[in-house]
């Protein structure tokens, strides 16, 4: 074998890249990383490479901010010159997620006729509207390699006519949250990162343009926000920190910069719920046993939903507030794997590209 080309580029993709690295590397199989440069602020980049111990990328493309269209086809172009430029052609390429730089590096290796892998293969939110909807359907169908998070995956990608190559293996974000998560309470505490007290305070993260680029949403929030007794706290997106602190600000909301991935697994750990319209939070959130507000219409991650473990509320106040009000009605069960995700990725790559 000679090598498997990784193209990271945003930050979910650190964490998942983190724990897979290394398992590839417990099994000696060679990789190179590529990281777009689609997140490049220390706090979106740099400091996840660095606490997560991630393998020096063999190149930046330092693609940076833009249109859709725009971000996606630099990718495209640099990508392609990159692998064509090399001694040798990947064996195959790996990508994570559903973000543009997971369709780019997904589209580039297909042309090339080099195997894909995708990881976090067969979610999908029927909502066509999502940028990662597309960015997943897209690269599900010219992937070869495809590993699911739970058996819903595996059912979708076959409702899709895709069954070959499929593997259930969990979720590798499980990987990481059990291997970082006691290092991450050695290193940090919570008072480094803000004066909310333990089991005081709801955690909050919004960053869905549909959330953010709605005047109307946005106020919604914010009322729903100003009706919560707890204090909240928000490590805001880059994106959104202009039009943010223009709002006018509930007295309860705390803001605070982006926060790296061990403060992350800090504040989930001391948080009493979550609030949130990211995908991979509401899974953190579960794996930490906190209730997670999610303020969307639909999620990907359905088994959360169970017991009322998440709560779908949409950007609607009345339906935010009553759902923090409330509490999960079931017991909590694992969920997405046991933690090999990681292990079981890298042994399935070894035998299905067995040179
Ligand atoms: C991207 C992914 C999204 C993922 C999220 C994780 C796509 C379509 N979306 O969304 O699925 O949940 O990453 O965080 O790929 N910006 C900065 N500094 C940075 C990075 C971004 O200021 O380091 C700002 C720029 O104004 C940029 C905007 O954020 O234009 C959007 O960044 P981009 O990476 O395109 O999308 P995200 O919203 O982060």
């Amino acid at each position: 074998m000679s090598y498997i080309l990784t193209i990271v580029g945003a930050r979910p993709q650190f964490v998942k890249a983190a724990v897979v690295s290394e398992a590839l590397s417990d099994l000696n199989i060679p990789e190179k990383i590529i990281h777009t440069g689609q997140h490049y602020d220390h706090e979106m980049s740099t400091i996840f490479w660095e606490e997560l111990n991630i393998p020096v990328p063999a190149l930046n493309l330092g693609i940076g901010s833009g249109s859709h269209g725009e971000q996606t086809g630099i990718m495209l172009q640099k990508l392609e010159s990159y692998i064509l430029q090399e001694p040798e052609l990947p064996t195959a390429l790996m990508v994570y997620g559903d973000t543009n730089s997971t369709l780019a590096g997904a589209l580039v290796a297909s042309k090339l006729h080099i195997p894909v892998i995708h990881v976090e293969a067969g979610l999908r939110s029927f909502n066509k509207a999502m940028p990662e909807e597309i960015n997943r359907i897209m690269t599900d169908h010219i992937s070869d390699i495809l590993f699911c998070s739970s058996d819903q995956g595996v059912k979708q990608l076959k409702r899709e006519g895709i069954s070959k190559g499929v593997f259930n293996v969990g979720d590798v974000m499980y990987d990481a949250l059990l291997t970082f998560s006691e290092i991450a309470k050695q290193k940090v505490s919570l008072s480094d990162i803000t004066s909310l007290k333990k089991d005081q305070f709801i955690l909050t993260t919004i960053h869905r343009p549909s959330n953010t680029d709605n005047e109307d949403h946005l106020k919604n929030i914010m009322e729903a926000f100003s009706k919560i007794e707890q204090q909240i706290l928000w490590p805001v997106h880059p994106r959104n920190k202009n039009k943010i602190e223009q709002l006018d600000l509930p007295a309860n909301l705390v803001l605070s910069e982006p926060v790296s991935y061990f403060e992350m697994m800090v504040l989930l750990n001391n948080c009493q719920k979550v609030i949130t319209d990211s995908g991979g939070l509401q899974k953190e959130a579960y794996w930490m046993k906190k209730q997670c507000i999610t303020v969307r219409n639909e999620t990907e991650w359905i088994e959360t939903l169970d017991g009322k473990w998440n709560t779908l509320t949409g950007p609607y106040a009345e339906r935010i507030v009553r759902a923090v009000n409330s509490n999960p009605e079931t017991n909590w069960v694992p969920l997405y794997g046991q933690g090999f995700s990681s292990s079981d990725i890298a042994n399935i790559i070894k035998k299905q590209l067995k040179s």
